[in-house]
């Protein structure tokens, strides 16, 4: 003898069906943020062929300034005898920013004391490659510097 009254095939249906979808919101709202966290947005740099790096007041003969060349930090140097010159400031070795020492005439990297000279090239330390040399151009009172 069955004492369940019957139930209506239809009523039972929407309470799986509702059942069903809050189960799949609840996944839902459990994963979709961890997806996002763990996939990396996509990035969308333009890449900058020319900047304004400093003002030419900016630099005086024997220092250096570092400026923002796109997303990644160039160094522009005026020598002793007033050539400017621009190169990447991302050492070659671990990317730490070099400087400038006005001391020693030269590009220093004080990560692991990888020194360039003032054409960019690796002369003592670590650093595997020279600096990539930027074209510099002044006209007026901007120094700019464009990658070739
Ligand atoms: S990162 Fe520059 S010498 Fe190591």
């Amino acid at each position: 003898m069955d004492d369940h009254p019957p139930t209506n095939p239809s009523r039972r249906k929407f309470l799986d069906y509702l059942l069903g979808s809050s189960a799949v919101a609840t996944l839902g709202a459990i994963f979709y943020p961890i997806f996002k966290f763990m996939v990396p947005p996509e990035v969308v740099e333009a890449q900058q062929n020319s900047v304004v790096a400093a003002k030419n007041a900016e630099v005086a003969n024997n220092t250096g300034k570092i400026f923002k060349f796109g997303s990644k930090p160039g160094i522009v140097i005026r020598t002793e005898t007033g050539e400017v010159k621009a190169f990447s400031a991302s050492c070659t070795h671990l990317d730490c920013i070099v400087q400038y020492d006005p001391a020693k005439k030269s590009i220093i990297c004080a990560c692991h004391n990888g020194v360039y000279d003032l054409t960019g090239k690796n002369v003592s330390g670590p650093p595997p490659r020279p600096l990539e040399e930027f074209t510099v151009n002044v006209k007026g009172d901007d120094i700019t510097v464009t990658r070739a």
